[in-house]
């Protein structure tokens, strides 16, 4: 590896995180892979060197975990022809904060925070010194507003909107033409649900995205240069309301939606 143009993809063994793989290696980038599940990473691996002819490699780690982070966060400072970082590994939980274990409440904000700083860095000072690159934070539509039974979620994503504004201003500050973008996602149809517990039942249809369509925008979007992309328009027209709506209107309207349909 390291000869042509590499990028990585956290989470990569299922969802958003997949269709990222599958579109850069269609695009001819070389991978390198991280998600837990190794077996997954493996068949994605072996499947898109056979139908693209690019360089795969797995990284099986728990990025909430201190070596396995080490790890990773070595292997991107390593990479001498890095060229497309996406922070995207995330994960949701149910129930009300002081309800919920403390245990998972940490994994997140290691998960969602730590480690998309530490990658990050190691990515960033690649790519500035060598004047190219991208970087893509997946965060939700969640980072624009608090709801019930999800305030680590919400906390995360709009930390994470607010990092990668703080970076573009890094960047446009030193003159680097590396573009970053957060990814901000609406309902969209992977393993997100099963894996936290969460129902679908209560998300009427036309608010559900593939996860295809939602990689597409943010690849679009980079292109354009675009900072935050929320994909489609009535997520679009969602986090326009939000962000003119005051807060006293806001936070009763996201009680009422949770006494509505529970979680
Ligand atoms: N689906 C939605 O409705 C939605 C909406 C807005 C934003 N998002 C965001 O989109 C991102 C991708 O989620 P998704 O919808 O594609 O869900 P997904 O299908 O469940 O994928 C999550 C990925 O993260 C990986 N992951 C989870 N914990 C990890 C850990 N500790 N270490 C390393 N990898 C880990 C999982 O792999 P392993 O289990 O193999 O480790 C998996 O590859 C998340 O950041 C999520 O917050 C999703």
């Amino acid at each position: 590896m390291d000869s042509g143009r590499t990028a990585v993809v956290t989470g990569a063994s299922s969802g958003i995180g997949e269709v990222y793989a599958r579109r850069l290696a269609a695009e001819g980038y070389d991978l390198i892979l991280v998600a837990r599940r190794k077996d997954r990473l493996e068949n994605l691996a072996d499947g898109l060197k056979a139908a693209c002819g690019v360089k795969t490699e797995i990284l099986a780690a728990d990025l909430t975990q201190e070596p396995d982070l080490c790890k990773v966060e070595e292997r991107i400072a390593a990479a001498a022809d890095l060229e497309f970082l996406v922070n995207n590994a995330g994960f949701g939980t149910r129930g009300l904060f002081f309800q919920a274990p403390v245990e998972e409440q940490d994994r997140m904000h290691r998960l969602h925070v730590l480690a998309t700083v530490r990658l990050s860095h190691a990515a960033l000072s690649r790519m500035v010194s060598r004047g190219k690159g991208s970087l893509v934070n997946v965060s939700s539509v969640a980072g624009f507003a608090q709801s019930p039974g999800n305030a680590s979620y919400c906390a995360t994503k709009a930390w994470m909107n607010s990092f990668t504004e703080g970076l573009y201003l890094d960047l446009a500050a030193a003159g680097s033409p590396v573009k970053v973008q957060a990814l901000c996602p609406g309902y969209t149809i992977t393993e997100f649900h099963d894996v936290s517990g969460i129902g679908r039942e209560h998300v009427p249809a036309r608010w559900w995205m593939s996860a295809e369509g939602v990689v597409d925008a943010s690849l679009r979007g980079l292109e354009r240069g675009n900072l935050f992309v929320v994909p489609g328009w009535r997520y679009k027209f969602y986090v326009i309301l939000l962000e003119v709506a005051p807060g006293c209107i806001v936070r009763p309207l996201a009680l009422r939606i949770r006494g509505k349909y529970g979680r």
